[in-house]
């Protein structure tokens, strides 16, 4: 896995009451370039440990100045969003992870159908900025909350014109996805029923599955704390309510690849031997499930799970 990079936070500002934008300069060398879709992992200290939150960048690809990204602050969570909304100014210095790209844009496409609800806006404000300097055929579906998620309406109203579709609840996807010309993909992000009906509809509409993609935004959730034990080094660890499985073994020295830390990638991939599982990922099917789980976003709903680790 490549090493943190450190960068500043050079201006935060709230787009909604719920969502808070920060540009990130690195405070040394350039920033490495990336592609529509990129994500980073932020690195927090929260009391709990070191947790690793992932954000997709907002920034034009094109400009490797500065880093953007927008943060939603989650009522249900570990704390991650709250410490980027309560404690994090301007100035401050924060660690990140190199990008990476689960959610490439298929330049060769001849019409670009994005779909997005709510902060999934996110990945799509990049692949507009790519889109645009393409000059591709594009167009953008965007349910928001006014006042609540709807932090980019004003500045794409102005910029896309008649490309921007917006509405506060879901509209029927019958219309956006049927009859669309032949090599048009489709893309969505946002809540996982979204992502669902999206994916029912171009199904029903007979897509073939190469030219739908979805990211979800999945994160780790707090649950019971439970002990582990690393069967091979015979290591004997605690995981705490607010910690995940996967930070638990970071925090012990292990390195275990990782992308999503939302259950999606399938990169954190592991055997577990025993104990009882709540899986939370949506990459195993339920029979890998028996034999492997995610510890970014899975963990032990017993007194102790063993790891083939
Ligand atoms: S890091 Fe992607 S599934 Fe765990």
């Amino acid at each position: 896995m490549s090493a943190a990079l450190k960068v500043r936070v050079s201006a935060a500002k709230m787009l909604t009451p719920m969502v808070r934008e920060f540009t990130l300069q690195p405070c040394a060398d350039a920033l490495p370039g990336f592609s529509p879709g990129s994500h980073v992992q932020v690195h927090l200290p929260l009391a709990d440990g070191k947790v690793r939150n992932a954000y997709s960048l907002t920034s034009d690809p094109a400009d490797n100045q500065h880093y953007r990204i927008a943060v939603r602050l989650q009522e249900v969570s570990r704390g991650g969003s709250h410490y980027l909304h309560r404690q994090v100014q301007v100035g401050d210095t924060l660690e990140i992870s190199p990008p990476a790209n689960l959610f490439a844009l298929h330049s060769t496409a001849s019409l670009h159908i994005l779909i997005a609800g709510g902060i999934g806006i996110t990945p799509f404000m990049a692949y507009i900025a790519a889109l645009e300097q393409q000059r591709a055929d594009f167009e953008l579906h965007y349910l928001n909350r006014p006042g609540v998620s709807d932090a980019y309406v004003e500045e794409l109203q102005q910029r896309l014109g008649s490309r921007l579709h917006t509405y506060a609840c879901r509209p029927d996807l019958n219309p956006i996805l049927r009859d669309r010309p032949l090599g048009s993909h489709v893309y969505t992000c946002g809540p996982q029923p979204l992502l669902d009906a999206v994916r029912q509809q171009a199904k029903a509409l007979g897509w073939p599955k190469s030219r739908v993609h979805w990211e979800a935004f999945n994160a780790a959730q707090p649950g019971q704390p439970f002990a582990l034990e690393l069967l091979r080094s015979g290591q004997r660890l605690k995981v705490g309510a607010e910690q995940s499985l996967l930070e638990a073994l970071e925090s012990a020295g292990l390195k275990i690849p990782n992308l999503c830390r939302g259950g999606v990638c399938g990169q954190c991939m592991t055997r577990h031997v025993s104990g009882e599982i709540e899986h939370r990922d949506s990459f195993l099917s339920p029979a890998e499930q028996a034999e492997f789980l995610m510890p970014c976003v899975s963990r032990g709903c017993g007194p102790c799970v063993s790891l083939d680790l």
